[in-house]
């Protein structure tokens, strides 16, 4: 669109660019240079005009001086925030240096300026020199992403992906193993989500499903003899988004014949030594350390434990029992228990902070039914409790106290419930303390608590819902093998059988997850009857794989890292969005091109398809960019 502001270059002559934005240095002075970027900032000072280009590589300052050229200090004049320019110049060795910019010893005086595209006014300032930048609000971010794109944390982000991918590739190839890439229209893999559908027009009525996972394509890779197995792939899953959730993910996916655990555990933890080497230069040492699932949960609540801090959680029951209490005593009669954890340094905290937390975060938030503490006073005088001493005896609460090693000024947790759910209501206590209290770093600079959790129960029950039964639940998906020892409790006690899986965990995130495979056919099926999934359903939904296990399918095990998370904690971004080129919003939207949206009805009639209720597109809450002016 002809524009009044500036004309455009038609017939652009300086040719390639000689240099990038970040490339100059003193070493350069003297050359004649042509760059070519966006314009960062512009200041007048002193009669000059100054413009800071930008590109992927850095800004460098471009000097437009009025005596060498008035027509271009004009042009300069005119130039604003995200132009797109050529420039030609000199570059002369500046008066004064800038140490905090990698080109702040040179700057460039212009002899000649092409403009390339103009920018309308952008719906905020890109610059993130400019003292009017502020972080945009995220739907606004979203929807301008090429914009948002532009400023250098983003594109840091992107730039360490992008060196992920090869440091992951080349470890994989070094280590012989296949890059196969499996459909994306592809039959249900059930991983525990809900699948996106894509329906078939060739076929009315039937619908392909994107994959959760590549899970069962990379089984039968296995028994394809395809030996050793990877992939880095697009997983999508239709489930509840948060902060570490996308609907649309990526996964370093892995399979290997003839695995072990032990075999999975070493081959990761190269990959993630090689990842953190090539990405960041950070040696991380290996092997990482390990713990079952079980302890896992007794000792900090979670499966994804953070082990960057203590707080452990103790088992208080034993010490608590037998008191006037009757909540406590309620609880440990049918089973429960009672669990504490010390917050170092926080014993003078006031009635009023603790009510507080009991009633927003322990009953709202947590979810349990209240909190129960001790306060030790810094001066080492005498603690006070939460409960009554005649109803909780001071010798009791003392018990806890030194169950936890508090010490004088400390504060002591205490949660009473049914087993296991106290101790992950502790284990979002503990967390919440930590975050509260100043205990978890920010920022990508470690510590680097990796962890292996291991022994992850086979089954989890699930009570079903309106007035539906109950029933067993893969913990991990149900192609998951049993621990051998724990085979024969399959048939007396399922909840008591532990599993071949494993996750990976770093500093509280789960980084990945895998597991040793059934490779038996008649296990799978007895695996699929055990789930309550039908002989018939389990033919229909995974015949294929059933199938191939009868044809000599030797036994095999991998694992999947979730791409995106990793990239996030090598980063410190604190969001899977800052690590993703175009991310999807809490309600599983991409704001930028508004997906999704409603679609023609002849496309609808073509893939046999009557939508009910009412379709409406994606609402965009920002009013689109207005013209160049
Ligand atoms: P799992 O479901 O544990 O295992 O997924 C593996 C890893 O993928 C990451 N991840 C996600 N990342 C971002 N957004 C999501 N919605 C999301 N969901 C999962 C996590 C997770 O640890 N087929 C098995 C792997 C196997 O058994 O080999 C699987 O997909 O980091």
């Amino acid at each position: 669109m002809a524009d009044a502001r500036l004309p455009l270059t038609d017939a652009p002559t300086h040719g390639d660019r000689t240099h990038t934005c970040g490339a100059l240095r003193e070493s350069d002075a003297g050359q004649t240079v042509v760059l070519k970027g966006w314009v960062d900032q512009r200041r007048n000072f002193g009669g000059l005009n100054f413009i800071d280009l930008r590109d992927r590589y850095g800004l460098t300052q471009l000097v437009f001086s009025p005596e060498l050229n008035a027509e271009l200090a004009d042009l300069a004049e005119r130039l604003r925030g995200e132009d797109v320019i050529s420039a030609k110049g000199e570059v002369r060795v500046r008066e004064r240096k800038n140490p905090e910019m990698a080109t702040g010893d040179v700057e460039v005086y212009v002899t000649d300026v092409e403009v390339l595209a103009l920018s309308a006014t952008p719906p905020f300032v890109v610059s993130e020199n400019d003292p009017k930048a502020t972080k945009p609000g995220e739907d606004l971010a979203l929807k301008y992403r090429y914009l948002a794109l532009r400023r250098s944390q983003l594109q840091r982000n992107m730039m360490l992906r992008s060196d992920l991918y090869q440091s992951a590739r080349s470890y994989f190839h070094a280590n012989d193993f296949v890059e196969v890439e499996t459909p994306v229209l592809m039959k249900s893999t059930p991983e525990g989500a809900r699948d996106y559908l894509v329906p078939s027009r060739v076929h009315p009525g039937q619908f392909y499903a994107l994959p959760q996972s590549p899970q069962t394509y990379k089984q039968i890779l296995m028994v394809a003899g395809m030996d050793r197995y990877v992939q880095i792939t697009k997983c999508f899953r239709d489930e509840d988004l948060r902060a570490d959730r996308q609907p649309e993910f990526t996964q370093i996916d892995v399979e290997m014949t003839f695995a072990t655990e032990e075999m999975i555990y070493g081959l990761v933890e190269g990959l993630v030594a090689q990842i953190w080497r090539d990405t960041r230069g950070i040696e991380i040492p290996t092997p990482f350390a390990r713990m079952p699932y079980a302890e896992a949960i007794r000792r900090y609540g979670s499966d994804k434990p953070d082990l960057r801090f203590g707080m452990e959680i103790a088992d208080v029951s034993d010490a608590v029992r037998g008191s006037d209490f009757k909540v406590f005593e309620s609880i440990l009669d049918d089973g429960g228990a009672v669990v504490a954890i010390r917050v170092e340094g926080e014993g003078e905290r006031g009635r009023k902070p603790m009510d507080k937390l009991d009633k927003d975060i322990v009953r709202k938030q947590i979810g349990a039914g209240g909190l129960f503490y001790a306060k030790l006073p810094a001066d080492g005088s005498d603690f006070s409790q939460s409960v009554k001493d005649e109803v909780f005896g001071r010798d009791k609460m003392q018990a806890v106290i030194d169950a936890v090693g508090a010490e004088a000024g400390d504060l002591v947790l205490v949660l009473a419930g049914t087993a296991p759910k106290v101790f992950e209501q502790m284990g979002d206590l503990r967390l919440h303390m930590a975050k509260e209290t100043g205990l978890v770093p920010e920022g990508a600079d470690g510590p680097w608590e990796f962890l292996w959790v291991t022994d992850f129960p086979l089954l989890e029950w699930a009570e079903g819902e309106d007035g539906e039964p109950g029933r067993w639940h893969a913990m991990h998906h149900p192609f998951t093998a049993p621990t051998g020892e724990d085979i024969a409790k399959l048939a007396t006690d399922p909840g008591a059988v532990r599993s071949q899986a494993y996750d990976l965990v770093l500093n509280g995130s789960e980084i990945g997850g895998g597991s040793i495979r059934i490779h038996r056919s008649d296990v799978q099926s007895r695996m699929f009857e055990l789930l309550g999934i039908s002989e018939e359903e389990a033919q229909r939904r995974f015949g294929f794989l059933l199938d191939a296990l009868k044809y000599g399918a030797p036994p095999h095990g991998g694992i999947a890292l979730g791409l995106d998370r990793l990239v996030m904690l090598l980063t410190g971004a604190t969001s899977l969005r800052d690590v993703i080129a175009f991310p999807k919003t809490q309600q599983a939207t991409e704001l930028m091109s508004s997906a999704p949206d409603v679609v023609d009805p002849e496309q609808l009639a073509e893939l046999h398809i009557a939508t009910v209720g009412k379709a409406s597109s994606v609402e965009t809450t920002t009013p689109l960019a207005s013209d160049p002016t």
